[in-house]
């Protein structure tokens, strides 16, 4: 039998870079998301007897062999406590540019992790999903959940406390978000490997994490109190922090393009004007508009216009990972 799930795609407020264990893939830093209404990833998993193995077939194409084996060894982990080893068919498609920056792998292991628990009629909590998701992208594990997410670190070895939780849901406060695609490229260098070179490498990387813990409390302090200008702070403040730390990695991670920075510039000028926006960017060249409720409408007007800009996505808040 066919069972579909749907995620959606979450961008870090505060971000996450570096893992504690890249076996067990626990994050070394927190994270606090919000949840992207307008990018959604559908994914239908099937699991029959007959096929000798996993097959992934993703935005309509027979995935590559370095994603396949992500898949199947991610399907694994949940194989093994429904004491099932069937192999499974799985179809997902994005309705967002896949692998530049844009949070695929975080809808994509949500919407995989929801899919299967179904199919295998594992019957997990949403803390439970999370902690599935998190093994197969860190980020995947807050996009379980709608609305504002934090992701906990956690300190046991073993992971168990490093999951997702929900903040706030969707209702609460529903900021909006621009994505300004500058490229549709995939990345170069992916965020697994840009993190263990950054630890590995960066003088900056132990003030990153110890300075991960104010930054959490200080966005958490934010969406309780609504306070737009301090939420877009520190957003940019962790953002920055976290380019600036790769860029100190040894060979220098960059991930912007000129496009970026002209954009960076852009943002800035329109809030001198007074225009409540904020940017945040991923691993990756896009840059993210955050602003409040009812902001986004005049803003996609401005950058529709700009110059070398590919596409504009625009979002508010949106739900958890659920099957269809
Ligand atoms: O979950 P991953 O391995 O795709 O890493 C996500 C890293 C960032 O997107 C740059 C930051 C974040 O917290 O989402």
């Amino acid at each position: 039998m066919k069972t579909t799930a749907k995620a959606h795609a979450n961008i870090a407020l505060v971000k996450y870079w570096g893992k504690r264990d890249p076996t067990l893939n626990l994050p070394a830093v927190g994270s606090i998301s919000m949840t992207l209404r307008a990018l959604t990833t559908t994914t239908a998993i099937n699991f029959k007897d007959e096929f000798t193995r996993d097959r992934l077939i993703l935005n309509g194409k027979h995935a590559g062999e370095k994603q396949a084996r992500r898949v199947s060894k991610f399907l694994d982990l949940m194989r093994e406590p429904a004491g099932v080893h069937t192999f499974a068919e799985i179809t997902s498609e994005n309705n967002f540019p896949t692998g530049a920056g844009l949070a695929s792998s975080a809808s994509g292991f949500a919407a995989l992790a929801v899919a299967a628990d179904r199919a295998l009629n594992l019957n997990l909590s949403p803390t439970a999903l999370s902690r599935y998701a998190r093994m197969g992208s860190g980020s995947a594990a807050r996009s379980i959940f709608g609305g504002f997410v934090e992701m906990h670190r956690g300190e046991k070895p073993d992971g168990s406390d490093a999951v997702a939780e929900p903040l706030f849901d969707a209702n609460y406060w529903p900021l909006e978000m621009l994505i300004l695609i500058t490229s549709e490229a995939e990345k170069p260098i992916g965020s697994t490997e840009g993190m263990n070179l950054t630890a590995q490498t960066s003088p900056y990387y132990p003030a990153w994490v110890e300075s991960s813990i104010n930054d959490l409390a200080e966005m958490r302090d934010a969406i309780t109190r609504r306070d737009f200008e301090k939420l877009g702070e520190i957003a940019e403040f962790s953002c920055f922090k976290m380019h600036g730390l790769a860029m100190s990695a040894n060979p220098a991670l960059i991930y912007w393009n000129e496009l970026t920075v002209k954009l960076i510039a852009e943002v800035r000028r329109l809030r001198k004007q007074g225009t409540p926006a904020y940017v945040t960017i991923d691993a990756g060249p896009q840059v993210k508009v955050i602003c409040p409720p009812g902001e986004s409408d005049s803003l996609m007007t401005h950058f529709s216009k700009f110059e070398g800009i590919k596409q504009v996505l625009q979002s508010n808040i949106g739900g958890g990972a659920r099957v269809k």
